[in-house]
């Protein structure tokens, strides 16, 4: 029984910690993003597209949208040419870049 207790506790630990660990696609949006994507994904002239509405967030794959945010896209690669700044690479976990791609979605709607 005591063993039982135990284990049960432990589980409730990781169960916990898990949860604290779980990154926000809100927090880091605000804190890494919304400088230049805005804080509603409203986009701003010479510093970044919209999110609020594009095809690219609401339909592009998980894949393809990652890849902008870890690799950036910048020269040649450019797609907004009346942009002058690139989109430079983040460093964020997996995690952290699937969290803030399902809040951008939400803003993108
Ligand atoms: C210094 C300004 C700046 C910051 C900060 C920034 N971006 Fe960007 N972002 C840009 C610019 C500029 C582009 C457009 C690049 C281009 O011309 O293709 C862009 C493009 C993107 C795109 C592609 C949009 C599309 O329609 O193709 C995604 C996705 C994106 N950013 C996500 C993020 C995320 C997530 C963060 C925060 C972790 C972030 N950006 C932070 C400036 C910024």
């Amino acid at each position: 029984m005591r063993k039982l207790v135990c284990i049960s506790v432990i589980a409730l630990c990781v169960a916990f910690s898990g949860t604290a660990l779980a990154a926000d696609g809100a927090e880091i949006y605000t804190k890494l993003c919304a400088a230049c994507h805005g804080l509603k994904g409203e986009g701003m002239a010479m510093m970044s597209p919209p999110i609020k509405g594009s095809e690219f967030i609401l339909k592009g794959k998980e894949a393809e949208i990652s890849d902008v945010i870890l690799k950036g896209r910048a020269g040649d690669a450019k797609k907004y040419k009346d942009i002058p700044i690139p989109m430079l690479p983040q460093k964020l976990n997996d995690e952290e870049v699937a969290a803030v791609i399902a809040h951008m979605k939400e803003l993108a709607k």
